[in-house]
């Protein structure tokens, strides 16, 4: 990885609205075709445009020739019609004569085999011939365009992901582990490497974690945890190489505007906390599955804002309609765009742009959604809710630009720990670590509680509750950290599975919950995986709550019982606890295992209640409820009905709807219709 200074935190391009539009290739069509589009675009308030994503190949024809006539003729006209323009370096898919020339550029794949030229996302992070050639682009399309009147923002490549397993990657990683571990000593000793006479005494002896070597079944499955656990912090980084590699040659000419990359939410292949600090502001591509409850895209925006400590982020790429990469594609219904572009602002968004603008005419993309199709219509019905969206938007102007989420609730999110996790033969492969993480963040967001989902890093001493679920590893400071919230009276929850092991998945050598076991006051000897089927009762309160997949057999060492077994030979012993810790009546609640969503919510909802963070919506289920105060200090309140019937509330506080313009003294009855939306200027 190359030396780089991180970007600004939150260093977000500088406009008047939020920034409207999206992916626009128009090198694809016919010349004409562009005075249509510009066109449409007025009419649909779009003003931000991202180019050239892919477009390498019409660039650069051949290694010594480049030609910008169509890019100058794009970024030209967007700037005469007065719009702006996110620029992409365009190396996320390679041209056939740089695949031809530079074999090695050619990505070799877990099973071990060497690909051919072909698809996107294709090149191998390694590849010097690639580092070379991508940064050269990079640096040339600065040096054109860095004084462009159109230059909004910078787009490095385009969704960075999977990995490589070839010779050069191979040598990249022991060189890469000489740096982390320095001695064969430790990796040795980091790698746990005794266990079946694997002890190295060359670096060279090192393979990447393949199926040819330490897997089989597939890429969960391995012999060797560690070894597995740094090639995926391993392929982070080289992947994180790429992209410092280009943004330094972006700065050789343009040392201002804004550079990002469009990450992909919970993608499990890349720690993207690794790379905030690189980014200048955080981007991502929204693409939730239909049959997905809303809290899952909003822990995806939400993990996105955390990687800037907060700052709002772009929606880089979201489908007005329909996606075309499933083997079944559904449509967005009427009102859902709508509703799922102000979830997105609601959590901090701070853009809002489609992929894409206009349906390429061919190849795997075509059937894929897009705000203008390939009759060039306006009086679509998808055109026609973009239109007025982008009205709405218009009409929004700055208020919500720069705005922060005030959550005094934190979910730690750990991509480590998911590997791990998910990594780990023993106890059960049913846990799914994003669906834990879910299931807690779903809770706290039902019950009202702004949400912050940071890294296991992060600064804790603003939050009065830190959710912890399956958090596997526990490195560094943090068990000393998370005390610290207790000792000022705050509340950590954490689940089974979590503070089992360090930073290279080693058990510790102490009772579970390991460093943990002080905070939560309990020591767990023994756990009892089950088949989906086995379910048993556990009582909290008045409910009765079902717990399935993973019982871990707890004893109270300090803590009191919540709740406990209703079955089998641990009946009667705690399910879920809390330990009282400090002098300022703080406490550690453990959750033993994998309660249904009634009991996930009953505990959430028990812990916020100590620190008054249910919200006052949290009744109604269908509505979502989110909070950003803007830089002048003005509160925003969103409210979103996800529910397809129409819902009255009583406003909590006076305020003034943004998109209505009504006034609401506290207890007046606001109609919510389906789908629909309140932005609430509280006064
Ligand atoms: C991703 C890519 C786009 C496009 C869309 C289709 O987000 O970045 O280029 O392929 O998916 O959904
Ligand atoms: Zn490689």
């Amino acid at each position: 990885m190359t030396e780089h200074e991180p970007g600004n935190d939150g260093r977000l391009p500088c406009t008047a609205k939020v920034p409207y539009g999206g992916d626009y290739n128009p090198e694809q069509w016919p010349r004409d075709v562009q005075d249509d589009d510009h066109r449409l675009f007025t009419q649909a308030g779009v003003d931000t445009l991202t180019v050239g994503v892919f477009s390498w190949s019409v660039m650069q024809p051949a290694e010594d020739v480049y030609d910008f006539t169509v890019l100058d003729g794009i970024l030209d006209r967007a700037a005469a019609e007065g719009r702006q323009v996110c620029l992409a370096t365009a190396t996320a898919a390679v041209p056939p004569w740089l695949a031809k020339k530079y074999p090695e550029v050619n990505r070799t794949d877990f099973e071990g085999r060497r690909h051919r030229y072909g698809q996107r996302h294709n090149f191998c992070p390694s590849s010097h011939a690639y580092r070379r050639l991508s940064t050269a682009l990079a640096a040339r399309l600065a040096e054109r365009y860095a004084h462009h009147p159109a230059l909004l923002a910078w787009h490095i490549n385009n969704e960075y992901g999977g990995s490589c397993y070839c010779n050069v990657c191979t040598q990249a990683f022991r060189g890469w582990l000489r740096e982390r571990h320095g001695t064969l000593d430790a990796l040795n000793d980091a790698w746990c490497t005794t266990f079946w006479s694997h002890r190295f005494t060359d670096w060279d002896e090192v393979e990447p974690p393949s199926v040819l070597t330490e897997h089989w079944r597939g890429p969960d499955h391995t012999a060797f945890q560690g070894i597995t656990l740094d090639y995926q912090r391993f392929m982070t980084d080289a992947l994180l190489g790429c992209f410092t590699a280009e943004k330094d040659a972006i700065r050789l000419y343009d040392p201002d505007t804004p550079v990002t990359t469009n990450l992909m939410g919970a993608y499990r292949p890349i720690d993207y906390h690794r790379w905030a600090p690189h980014l200048d502001f955080a981007s991502w591509d929204n693409y939730p599955p239909l049959d997905a409850p809303p809290t899952r895209p909003a822990l995806a925006h939400d993990l996105m804002r955390g990687l800037k400590d907060g700052a709002p982020f772009w929606l880089m790429e979201q489908t007005p309609s329909t996606t075309a990469c499933r083997d079944v594609n559904p449509l967005r219904r009427p009102g859902e765009l709508r509703l799922a572009t102000w979830q997105a602002i609601a959590h901090g968004a701070d853009a809002v742009l489609y992929f894409q603008m206009r349906a390429s005419r061919g190849a795997c993309e075509k059937y894929h959604g897009a705000v203008i199709g390939h009759a060039g219509r306006d009086d679509t019905r998808v055109f026609t809710e973009v239109a007025h969206l982008g009205a709405e938007l218009g009409r929004l102007g700055a208020i919500t630009l720069g705005a922060r989420t005030p959550a005094r609730t934190a979910l730690l999110f750990d991509w480590e720990s998911w590997w791990a996790l998910e990594i780990s033969d023993g106890p059960s492969r049913l846990i799914r670590y994003p669906d834990v993480v879910h299931a807690y963040y779903r809770a706290a967001r039902e019950a009202g509680a702004d949400v912050d989902v940071v890294p296991v890093t992060a600064d804790l001493t603003s939050y009065d509750v830190v959710l912890a679920p399956v958090l596997h590893l526990v490195k560094g400071d943090l068990a000393t950290r998370l005390e610290a919230v207790a000792r000022r009276g705050g509340t950590v929850l954490a689940t089974f599975l979590t503070a089992r092991c360090d930073q290279h998945d080693r058990a510790f050598l102490a009772d579970v919950p390991g460093p943990l076991a002080p905070l939560m006051g309990i020591r767990v000897d023994e756990w009892d995986a089950r088949p989906k089927d086995v379910v048993q009762p556990v009582r909290l309160g008045e409910l009765t709550a079902q717990a399935g997949l993973l019982f871990e057999i707890v004893r109270l060492r300090g803590a009191e019982a919540v709740a406990v077994y209703g079955a089998d030979f641990y009946a009667g012993t705690p399910a879920v606890t809390r330990n009282r810790f400090g002098p300022d009546g703080g406490e550690g609640w453990y959750v033993a295992t994998a309660l249904d969503r009634p009991g996930v919510d009953h505990v959430v909802r028990r812990v916020l209640a100590r620190h008054a963070l249910v919200g006052p919506y949290a009744d109604h289920r269908a509505v979502e409820t989110a909070t950003r105060v803007a830089p002048d200090g003005a509160c925003l309140f969103f409210l979103l009905n996800h529910g397809s019937t129409s819902t009255d509330v009583a406003v909590h506080a006076a305020a003034r709807d943004l998109l209505t313009g009504k006034r609401l003294d506290q207890g007046d009855v606001l109609t919510l219709d389906p789908l629909g939306v309140a932005v609430l200027v509280l006064q």
